[in-house]
């Protein structure tokens, strides 16, 4: 089979030496790059350094190898383009259609799906200018990672980080398996809440009760939704886990923290999925002081109260009309029966099914599950690693989404 073909777009940010990392990435997992620097990038990471990393030539000029046509057929020839860091030069000229060179030429030749990295001052990130070539991208159905915040040049911090080179790949990756799909990124447009990780209730300064969930399903799902073009809010519970690229996360630790970030987030959500593991009951009394054993003495009995089930709420007072809501449920007897009753119980949409036992799902790679629909569906999903999950739980939240005019924007 033919390697993919690549095409890194590189314009001119100082993050330009981390794309180095991430052309490795590609070239190492089998993918044919072709890099395409912009000739203000140049200033930052030479073409030596792009065609030695790539084996391919870098050029930034359509006046070079004229009689291959470059200004065409590169973008012609590409399985996906992806350009990073994206300036806030280049997000202009990429969404007002200008082509002043082979980058410009190429975005505009490509039929490929296409990813851009912003990268530049929280300012200009900001900037209503930007903001409207952001939305004018998406809507053409380009994937646009939201820059990370962080250490910027200079002494400023703030939004407009480039993510991590690996976070950048994964969308790649993603983009690219799912290539296939007819109209480009189905989730683009939409705002989408998932809920992953566990809660911990505290019983005194240092203890809690918590559970075993890691949030990998959850990220993955994060991840996932990014590559399919959404804007993604994750409210994360006691991960330990790093930030996929262009994700909102919201760090909480207990229930009632997680219900009041997800609440929040799902005010003008196309879609909630509730893969955390949110703890059914909480201790009754917190106590200020650690608790200490009493020498001759038994400790005195955890009394619990009920955390509000956050599932159940979302799905009996939908906040917006046609607000598609998906629970998870972890069973480890007569899975499917029991998953059947608490998706009636519950009201949601959709309920993914996962078997759990000593040696399954918590914190492994893989998962095995049966997504059911509320309308009666009955959906397997074979063992494998948690993104394909998560892309099969999006392939069943794709259609049940209500067409965008529908939903009330915030
Ligand atoms: N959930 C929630 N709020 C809670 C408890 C659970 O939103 N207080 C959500 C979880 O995020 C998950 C789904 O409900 O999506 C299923 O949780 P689970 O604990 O399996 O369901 P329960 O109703 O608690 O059923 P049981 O403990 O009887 O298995």
């Amino acid at each position: 089979m033919d390697k993919p073909k690549v095409v890194l777009g590189v314009s001119g940010g100082i993050a330009a030496y981390k794309t180095c990392e991430l052309l490795r990435r590609l070239t190492e997992s089998g993918h044919d790059v072709r890099v395409v620097p912009t000739e203000a990038s140049l200033n930052f990471v030479g073409e030596a350094t792009w065609a030695a990393l790539s084996g391919n030539p870098a050029s930034t000029r359509v006046w070079e190898s004229v009689h291959e046509v470059p200004h065409v057929r590169i973008g012609q020839g590409a399985d996906l383009v992806v350009v990073a860091p994206a300036t806030a030069d280049m997000l202009a000229k990429a969404a007002h259609g200008l082509a002043d060179d082979l980058l410009t030429n190429t975005l505009l030749t490509a039929r490929c799906p296409v990813v851009f990295a912003p990268a530049m001052h929280t300012e200009m990130w900001e900037h209503p200018a930007t903001q409207e070539n952001v939305a004018t991208l998406r809507r053409r159905g380009a994937v646009v990672i939201e820059p990370a915040v962080g250490r910027l040049t200079g002494k400023d911090t703030g939004k407009g980080r480039l993510p991590d080179p690996e976070e950048i790949f994964e969308v790649c990756r993603h983009v690219l398996r799912g290539r296939g799909r007819a109209d480009g990124p189905d989730l683009a447009g939409r705002h989408v809440v998932i809920s992953a990780g566990g809660t911990r209730e505290p019983l005194d300064p240092v203890r809690f009760l918590g559970n075993r969930s890691s949030g990998k399903q959850g990220y993955a799902l994060a991840r996932t939704a990014v590559a399919r073009g959404a804007r993604v809010t994750l409210v994360a519970a006691n991960a330990a886990l790093a930030d996929p690229a262009g994700v909102d996360v919201v760090r909480v630790g207990t229930a009632l923290q997680l219900r009041e970030a997800v609440l929040e987030a799902a005010a003008d959500a196309d879609a909630v999925v509730m893969a955390a593991a949110v703890a059914d009951f909480r201790p009754a009394s917190y106590a200020e002081g650690k608790i200490k054993k009493q020498d001759g003495q038994e400790p005195a009995p955890v009394a619990l109260v009920r955390n509000p089930d956050v599932l159940a709420e979302l799905s009996s007072a939908r906040s917006v009309p046609g607000q598609v809501v998906v629970g998870f449920a972890a069973e480890t007897d007569d899975v499917l029966a029991n998953g059947r009753a608490k998706l009636l119980r519950k009201g949601c949409d959709l309920l993914v099914v996962n078997e759990v036992g000593e040696a399954k799902t918590f914190g492994s790679e893989e998962n095995e599950a049966v997504i059911l629909g509320s309308d009666g569906s009955e959906l397997a999903v074979a063992h494998g690693p948690k993104e394909f999950l998560a892309d099969a739980i999006w392939d069943q939240v794709t259609p049940r989404l209500a067409p965008p005019a529908v939903l009330r924007r915030a």
